[in-house]
């Protein structure tokens, strides 16, 4: 039995889904179901008893005590965060919130359980907390992709409030010895992507006829990871992964945004061609940059690959080409998730 947090989200959900097409094992996802997570991801799942669906939130003392006591799970690995950088921005204090006291919480609740445990299920033990390469701050051109001993130089609230919870999960081990891993990933795309960020945003807003935004010139870089390549590491550095150490994820990816975009346009206009026969890159629009926007990241990934013999599976082509069909072929989760008061703010931030 694993706990899950956050597994309604994109990579969570991406996670229990492939957890559950190769094992036995049951997992309890606890999940507060916020804008972004989506029971609609897990609709596989219905009726499969190794899924434990509970709404509630990892701030929620009582009940992560409650959870843990009563189906004794060997491990937690924490997905549930507030994720989206605009957000953080526009407003920092669910982060906050979330992530940095939910994880303290969150914590505190496993170091109670994992105390009380019998030595050898003490030493299995482990707590995996998901977090991003986003805490080692922004790259210049020339500098070396971030290692696992790169300083923190967290620049968003969102990256702040993520390098403030790895930090806490590191002296939960060095203090009281509970048997953490961290792992800190590049920006990861495909299926049940929320189309706030980059690579959704771009696909819907292109079959919807709206405009392109690009933030700033477009270069900046990201380093960019098919979801189930993530998922595929966690589980590795689930089972191999050596208490106490950091691995970096990444997939050795790095492109900036606009060559992202047109990525995606031309994709689309071979798979959906438009009626009027012109390309949805004529819907680019470059708009005001991101505040604090990061220039490049990049990550080293020969630790989880020489220690943990953890390779991705896909290539950005293959993976950006299954990401584009998935939203082709499944326009009516791209409409439930939607909202309008958010896409209200970030219309009024960076213009049409
Ligand atoms: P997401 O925003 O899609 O999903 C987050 C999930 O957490 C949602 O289901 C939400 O309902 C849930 N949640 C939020 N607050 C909660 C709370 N208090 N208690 C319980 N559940 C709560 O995020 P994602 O993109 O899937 O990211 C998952 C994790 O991976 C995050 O910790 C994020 O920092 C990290 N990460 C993301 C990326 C990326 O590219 N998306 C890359 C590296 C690391
Ligand atoms: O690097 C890992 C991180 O990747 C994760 O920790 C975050 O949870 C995840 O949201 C992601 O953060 P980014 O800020 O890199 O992702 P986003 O998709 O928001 O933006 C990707 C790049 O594209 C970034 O340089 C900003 C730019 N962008 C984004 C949007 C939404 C645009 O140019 N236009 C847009 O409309």
């Amino acid at each position: 039995m694993i706990l899950v947090t956050g597994g309604a989200g994109f990579i969570g959900s991406n996670f229990v889904l492939d957890w559950l097409a190769q094992s036995e094992e049951t997992v309890i996802n606890l999940d507060a179901l916020t804008y972004a997570g989506n029971r609609a991801n897990l609709a596989s799942l219905e009726g499969d008893s190794r899924h434990i669906f509970v709404k509630g939130s990892i701030t929620d003392f009582d009940l992560v005590a409650r959870l843990l006591h009563e189906h004794h799970p060997r491990a937690v690995i924490n997905f549930a965060a507030e994720s989206h950088v605009d957000r953080s921005i526009h407003g920092p204090e669910n982060f906050i919130h979330t992530n940095i006291v939910g994880t303290f919480r969150l914590l505190e609740c496993v170091r109670a359980f994992w105390n009380d445990l019998r030595e050898p299920d003490q030493q299995d033990f482990r707590f995996l907390h998901v977090s991003t390469d986003e805490v080692y701050g922004t790259l210049s051109k020339e500098a070396s992709p971030f290692t696992e001993v790169s300083r923190y130089e967290p620049n968003s609230p969102y990256s702040a409030s993520k390098a403030a919870s790895d930090h806490l999960v590191r002296a939960w081990h060095h203090t009281y010895g509970l048997p953490v891993l961290t792992t800190n990933c590049s920006n990861n795309y495909g299926p049940y992507h929320f189309p706030e960020k980059l690579i959704p945003l771009m696909i819907v807003n292109a079959l919807a006829g709206k405009p392109l935004p690009v933030y700033g010139d477009g270069m900046q870089i990201r380093d960019w990871l098919y979801v189930k390549d993530h998922c595929g590491a966690i589980r590795r550095v689930l089972e191999v992964g050596k208490p106490g150490e950091i691995y970096n994820i990444g997939g050795w990816n790095e492109k900036p945004n606009i060559e992202i975009v047109n990525t995606v346009c031309k994709l689309l206009d071979e798979l959906r061609p438009k009626a009027d026969g012109t390309s949805y890159a004529s819907q680019i629009t470059y708009v005001a940059d991101r505040p604090g926007h990061d220039r490049r990241y990049a990550i080293d990934a020969h630790k989880i690959e020489r220690e943990l013999g953890w390779r991705p599976a896909e290539t950005f082509e293959t993976g950006i080409r299954k990401t584009v069909q998935w939203y082709l072929d499944n326009p009516e989760w791209v409409v439930r998730v939607q909202s309008g008061a958010y896409r209200e703010w970030i219309t009024r931030q960076y213009g049409e």
